[in-house]
């Protein structure tokens, strides 16, 4: 800080205007704290040594006459600056003035530690019970092409079976031929057909990943959301491996009271195909409101894979190496699942609106701590 007084030559307006303009620059520059509010006015208004008052009757001392009314003013307006720079940083907001206003007496801050979001939790549990089972994670992209989600696994083009799945197309596609068409993946099954073209038998992967769907958002609905993926091949694979391992997971989840059974279904890639239903958790079978009165759960969907899906597997990986080894139904089975993470985390807890895992709400979120 310039604590040395500074020198006025002339008396005249552009002379007085230029020394205040420095002055006021420098009140300007000083930033300080709230807690050096006084320190600063003791600086610039103190009554013996304040800089003000040295300046003034140095600069008022050789003044001519004529001079002294100016310096009045422009003295006045330079201790207002002061001032309302005074009012300023004890008015301002506590964050400001965190120190000077330090109530030691209010609750502290606290950061609460971050929780995985519901749905993770049983993704990572559904995951887990596989790993458990020997299985690896396989991962496929989002924005997918028509024909790892649909032709590879026994969709054909304009087949009515693609109409249960409202998919959501990419705009811009129509100059590519129509397997190449990119469109939001519709289910997690279409890393069963990556997988197998990048890896040769066996093959026991669980994909968990999201989907999209040109579905109506509502209460069992959203147009994102997620899936577990399920795929294991192998030489003598059959139903009755489907079963036992999927009774294995459901009980895994749900407690080892659960029940299991398989209602024949259709899905174009899988034959015979079922859909798997676990007894009602909330009523143990007795029939109410959440399992509307049949006492069973529909929880997802699975089967044999379909000897059509290996022949395409069979055929892609020969593209990129004629060596590869065949996925040849006659030596090799398999099966394959998907289930809803949603529909699984909401029979988990009793919720009944899939929008409150999307809705961001902490009283929901921080049940699940
Ligand atoms: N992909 C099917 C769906 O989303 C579920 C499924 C996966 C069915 C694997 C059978 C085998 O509806």
């Amino acid at each position: 800080m310039n604590e040395t007084i500074p020198q006025l030559l002339n008396y005249d307006e552009p002379s007085l205007d230029a020394a205040f303009a420095t002055l006021a620059d420098e009140v300007r520059a000083e930033t300080f704290s709230p807690r050096d509010a006084e320190a600063f006015r003791l600086h610039w208004l103190g009554r013996k040594q304040g800089r003000l008052k040295l300046i003034s009757d140095a600069w008022l001392k050789s003044a001519p006459a004529d001079a002294r009314k100016p310096l009045g003013i422009r003295f006045n307006q330079l201790k207002q600056q002061i001032e309302v720079a005074l009012a300023a940083a004890v008015a301002a907001p506590p964050a400001a003035s965190a120190k000077a206003g330090l109530d030691i007496t209010l609750p502290g801050s606290v950061r609460a530690p971050g929780i995985p979001h519901p749905l993770l939790k049983t993704m990572n549990e559904i995951v887990a019970v596989f790993h458990d089972l020997g299985y690896s994670t396989a991962l496929g992209p989002q924005v997918e092409s028509d024909f790892y989600n649909f032709e590879a696994l026994n969709f054909p083009p304009n087949h009515p079976a693609r109409d249960t799945q409202d998919t959501l197309l990419l705009a811009g596609q129509q100059a590519r031929p129509s397997r190449d068409r990119l469109l939001m993946r519709t289910h997690t099954s279409p890393v069963q057909i990556r997988s197998m073209i990048a890896q040769a038998p066996p093959i026991r992967i669980v994909v968990p990943g999201k989907v999209h769907r040109n579905d109506a958002a509502d209460a069992t609905h959203s147009p994102v959301f997620h899936q577990v993926e399920g795929l294991c091949v192998d030489t003598g694979i059959t139903f009755s491996d489907l079963k036992g391992t999927l009774d294995h997971a459901m009980k895994a989840l749900f407690g080892s009271s659960v029940k299991t059974r398989f209602f024949p279904s259709f899905f174009p890639f899988t034959e015979p195909s079922a859909d798997v239903q676990i007894s009602c958790i909330f009523c143990a079978g007795a029939g109410c409101r959440r399992c509307k009165h049949s006492g069973w759960i529909e929880l997802l969907g699975c089967g044999m894979v379909d000897p059509t899906v290996f022949s395409s597997v069979t055929e892609e990986r020969r593209k990129l190496n004629p060596a590869a080894d065949a996925y040849n139904p006659a030596k090799i089975s398999g099966f394959a699942f998907g289930m809803g993470v949603e529909r699984i985390a909401m029979v988990q807890h009793g919720i009944s609106d899939i929008g409150q895992f999307y809705s961001g709400d902490m009283r929901f979120l921080e049940q699940f701590a």
